[in-house]
């Protein structure tokens, strides 16, 4: 029996605190003007003391699954993308799954820090495809702002916490462009380039957390041209023309990033989800949370053709083309 997966409800949280770039320009050497010009970043949530990952997730998932109408003990997986767990062990979806009441299934946590979101939703597909599980909860949640120097102003402007979740439901037979959907999805990764965004902390190097480090103009170089090839090769290999296209619904790193490669797909930028100058870079829970936004107020209907599309560090990106 051939099956595919579809994507029922959505949801998302973010923390209630809300930090506007000149808050952090009296702490740091940066100013609102400098922010919004080199990234259309305005302000950002960041968690409360206290307020974990698990919390942020937890509150997503439980939107999703209100939006979907589909009970906790119904669920069967969990796979949660992260690069900001509350422990080193166990898999923040492990909380959330006892927090939600959910006692059967598997679940597990996803890293590959900003494509998370792609990557836990390919797994889960991948999952569902195989008859491994019915009802899934996919979740991207981050508190970036724990690993971030907050001296370095290269930095620290850049990011925000958030989680946006969604419900992927099995369904028979095999997935089809003309109907609601997981049409595909396409991951890739070069470790290569690991030094130019990465944490210079860990478990097992340092026994600290450590903090983000990042070459920006090499990221920002790299995801322009890796985004528009996973996004052209989900459109070749669906025979889907750029055109077709409802709406892109990409990762929030910056809005110029977001311009540069919807001009090089040649993709109407009116055509593209944009949420960064609210949320900022929430890494994982980005996706998620720029598909609850515009699904919430009203953009994103039934039976529209998205491509969701993510990089981050690794390097990893992806793309999902989606049917709602
Ligand atoms: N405020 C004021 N000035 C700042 C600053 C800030 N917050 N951050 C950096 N600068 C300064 C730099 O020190 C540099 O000064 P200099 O010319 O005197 O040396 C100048 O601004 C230009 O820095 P540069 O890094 O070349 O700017 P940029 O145009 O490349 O923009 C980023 C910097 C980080 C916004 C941009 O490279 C970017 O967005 N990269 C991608 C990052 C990303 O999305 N990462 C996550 C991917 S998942």
């Amino acid at each position: 029996m051939a099956y595919h997966s579809v994507i029922i409800g959505c949801g998302s949280y973010l923390p209630e605190r809300v930090v506007e770039n000149k808050e952090l320009a009296a702490t740091v050497d940066t100013s609102d003007e400098w922010i919004i010009e080199r990234t259309g970043i305005h302000r950002r949530h960041i968690a409360a003391d206290g307020e974990t990952t698990c919390d942020l997730a937890h509150a997503a998932g439980l939107a999703a699954l209100q939006n979907a109408g589909v009970r906790a003990e119904d669920l069967d997986l969990i796979v949660l993308a992260t690069a900001t767990p509350d422990h080193t062990f166990p898999a923040t979806a492990t909380q959330v799954q006892a927090r939600l009441g959910m006692m059967k299934g598997a679940a597990f946590d996803v890293h590959a820090v900003c494509s998370g979101f792609i990557y836990a939703l390919a797994v889960a597909d991948n999952f569902l495809k195989a008859g491994q599980a019915k009802n899934a909860l996919v979740i991207g949640a981050e508190t970036f702002s724990r690993i971030l120097d907050w001296k370095d102003r290269s930095t620290c402007v850049l990011f925000g916490d958030g989680a946006g979740a969604v419900l992927l439901q099995r369904q028979d037979g095999a997935a089809d462009v003309g109907s609601p959907g997981v049409i595909s999805t396409h991951l890739h990764s070069d470790g290569r380039y690991k030094d130019h965004l990465y944490v210079d902390g860990g478990p097992s190097s340092t026994q600290s957390t450590g903090y983000l480090r990042m070459a920006g103009r090499e990221v920002f170089k790299h995801a322009v041209t890796n985004l528009a090839s996973v996004v052209n090769e989900a459109l070749e290999s669906n025979n889907v023309s750029a055109d077709q296209i409802d709406w892109v619904v990409p990762h929030q790193a910056n809005q110029r990033i977001l311009d540069a490669t919807a001009r090089k797909l040649k993709l109407d930028p009116a055509r593209v989800i944009s949420t960064v100058a609210n949320h900022a870079n929430t890494s994982a829970a980005s996706v998620p949370l720029a598909l609850s936004t515009a699904v919430g107020d009203g953009r994103i209907k039934r039976g529209q053709l998205l491509i969701l599309e993510a990089m981050g560090g690794g390097f990893t990106w992806g793309s999902s083309l989606v049917r709602w």
